[in-house]
């Protein structure tokens, strides 16, 4: 009875870890306007999705920063919008707005960030767009979140 609890308790550690890794997502970028995924698969069985933004290069904030944002398809530009007057220190977003349902702050070259939501508060019969929000890179520095 003991060695099938143990083996049941590892079986669920094991089991979570693999879980754990499907729902994390590594995302560069660079001195350029692009990521580095132009999709990005999520199980909708995932408690929660983190992704981790990289940025490779060395070009500060102010001048190519990027950050990784989630709305719906139609949000991207209005979004992207109203958040140029947070500036660089607000990574160009609009505070508190329900459309951004997701966002790792702005960052430059060298720095890191990260976000987790759950994607259980998102509708898998709409589709999604990650992007990031500086002046100008949303137009072409975008891709598709999917729930799978
Ligand atoms: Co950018």
């Amino acid at each position: 009875m003991k060695l099938f609890q143990a083996i049941g308790v590892a079986a669920g550690i094991l089991l979570s870890a693999q879980a754990a890794a499907e729902c994390e997502f590594a995302v560069e970028v660079g001195d350029t306007i692009k990521f580095n995924v132009s999709t990005i698969e999520a199980p909708a069985s995932c408690e929660s999705v983190t992704i981790n933004l990289t940025h490779t290069g060395n070009m500060a904030a102010n001048l190519m920063g990027h950050n990784w944002v989630l709305t719906e398809d139609a949000n991207v530009q209005p979004v992207a919008t109203a958040g140029m007057a947070a500036g660089v220190d607000g990574s160009y977003l609009p505070a508190g707005d329900a459309r951004v349902l997701a966002a790792t702050k702005l960052i430059g070259g060298g720095e890191s960030a990260s976000v987790t939501f759950s994607p259980g508060d998102l509708d898998a019969s709409k589709s999604y767009t990650f992007f990031c929000s500086f002046p100008g890179h949303w137009a072409v520095m975008r891709g598709q979140f999917k729930l799978i």
